[in-house]
């Protein structure tokens, strides 16, 4: 692995990428990556040619060096460090996976135990957060809640704001992995009106976060460990890809050198979006409003109506153009789930599955390789766990908070970190002179 990363190091440039404009000819180094595309190191093209380039959505952009996560799209593969994530999904647990994107290595016995206390210690939250909770609308959105909250966490942790201090961002990287599914699940109980539920420090972090989201102190409540393993499943799913919207607003807000629980509440809202970590809930929405099997056809019309703006939610991706091998692992954490609770019969998964048979052989979702992606299926298993759809994305930034706080990392430990400042085309108006109101 280490003599792979020092492999992977832009040093090493192998070849040069030409670029003839205006009869000027520039060369450009080409780095290799350990895989993926190469690319080629624009930076000093404006100095050399007065021009930019232009990448809308960075189609065609790498934005930053990387050593915790690899996909290639084409073949339906996602590593964390190294690692494909169905066997991180199989064989680890989320704290497990968390140290790894941490630190860059899996944990020995005894960091394990270690890292795993440590983020134990740090579940509980400042009382005083309370009372920001109280200040929301009990109809809040609890991804609304979530922003504040975690953004509110610099005013209470002061000993952990220094971004320049090794030590000081390591432990905001543990306070925040441990606090996030307190605060979600705070979120929820306030939306629905029960009292807190403390974090206990003798169960596992999945385990703890349903304990903290369905019991009450009102009668002993036992966390089902199907559901707990499930939960942790797919916290590791979810818990990191590569230079997504979020991750890449996390890194954006991080490199003026804002503080990281800023930083993951800027995360947060980018995840919010349906295009983005909001597509489980969108899914769930969706299904509902197809309610039976046989509307299918109507809205698959609509779907490849180009004027309808119905997208077939959970489906598709900017990198997978394949099967999306977190959805594979979600589409059999389902048949466990329902197979312990009872629920084969769940009408939204017949009405999924259906979906998902005619997507797959549809020449329009096959031409342009639209493939059933992390959100398809993550909803249907939360919704029969008893979470309601809003609390869906919620959960998925839990998850990605162990991704966005080490990538935030790993951008901060580079000493080539430099404020990420991007330029325009501009099409505005030519220069013009000021109107005075009353003559306009
Ligand atoms: N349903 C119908 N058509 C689609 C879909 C879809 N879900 N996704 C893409 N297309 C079509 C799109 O209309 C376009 O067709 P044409 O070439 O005829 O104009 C073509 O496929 C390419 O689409 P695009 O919008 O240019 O692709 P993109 O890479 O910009 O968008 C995406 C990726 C994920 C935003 C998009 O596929 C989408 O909106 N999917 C539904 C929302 C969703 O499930 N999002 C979750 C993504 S995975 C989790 C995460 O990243 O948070």
């Amino acid at each position: 692995m280490a003599a792979q990363e020092k492999k992977a190091s832009s040093a090493a440039s192998t070849r040069q990428a030409t670029l003839a404009v205006d009869g000027k000819t520039v060369t450009f180094p080409v780095y290799d990556g350990v895989e993926g595309p190469s690319v080629f190191d624009i930076s000093k093209l404006y100095a050399e040619t007065g021009l930019f380039t232009f990448d809308s959505g960075f189609m065609s952009t790498a934005s930053c060096e990387s050593k915790i996560t690899f996909i290639d799209g084409d073949a339906g593969i996602l590593r964390y460090r190294g690692y494909d994530i169905d066997m991180l999904a199989e064989k680890s647990d989320f704290l497990e996976v968390s140290y790894l994107l941490l630190n860059g290595d899996l944990p020995n016995v005894a960091q394990k135990k270690e890292f795993d206390r440590t983020i134990t210690l740090h579940t509980m939250i400042h009382e005083q957060l309370h009372f920001l909770y109280r200040g929301f609308p009990r109809a809040s959105h609890p991804m609304a809640v979530m922003a504040g909250a975690a953004a509110s966490l610099a005013a209470f942790y002061h000993d952990s704001l220094d971004v320049n201090d090794v030590a000081q961002r390591e432990l905001s990287a543990f306070r925040l992995i441990a606090k996030m599914p307190t605060l979600a699940a705070m979120a929820y109980k306030y939306s629905v009106g029960q009292p807190f539920i403390y974090p206990q420090n003798d169960m596992g972090f999945a385990e703890n976060f349903l304990n903290m989201m369905f019991a009450t102190p009102c009668e002993k409540y036992t966390v089902n460990p199907v559901l707990a393993r499930a939960m942790d499943k797919i916290l590791i799913l979810h818990a990191d890809h590569e230079q997504n919207a979020s991750t890449s607003t996390v890194r954006m807000a991080g490199s003026s050198g804002a503080n990281p629980f800023a930083c993951m509440s800027a995360g947060i809202a980018s995840l919010w979006g349906p295009a983005h970590g909001g597509a489980n809930e969108a899914v769930i929405n969706m299904l509902r409003e197809i309610g039976d099997v046989k509307h299918i056809p109507e809205f698959i019309t609509k779907v490849k109506d180009k004027n309808s703006n119905v997208r077939l939610m959970g489906f598709g991706h900017r990198v997978y153009k394949n099967y999306d091998p977190r959805a594979k692992v979600l589409r059999s954490t389902l048949e466990e789930v329902l197979a312990e609770l009872g629920k084969i019969d769940e009408p939204l998964l017949k009405i999924a599955i259906e979906l998902e048979r005619i997507a797959l052989s549809d020449e329009y979702f096959v031409s342009r390789k639209l493939y059933p992606n992390v959100d398809f299926y993550s909803g249907i298993i939360y919704r029969a766990m008893g979470i309601p759809s809003k609390m869906f994305t919620v959960l998925f930034a839990v998850a990605r908070t162990a991704g966005w706080i080490a990538q935030w990392k790993e951008m901060m430990d580079d000493p080539k970190n430099k404020i990420a400042r991007p330029r325009q085309l501009f099409t505005g108006s030519q220069p013009r002179p000021f109107v005075p109101v009353e003559k306009r």
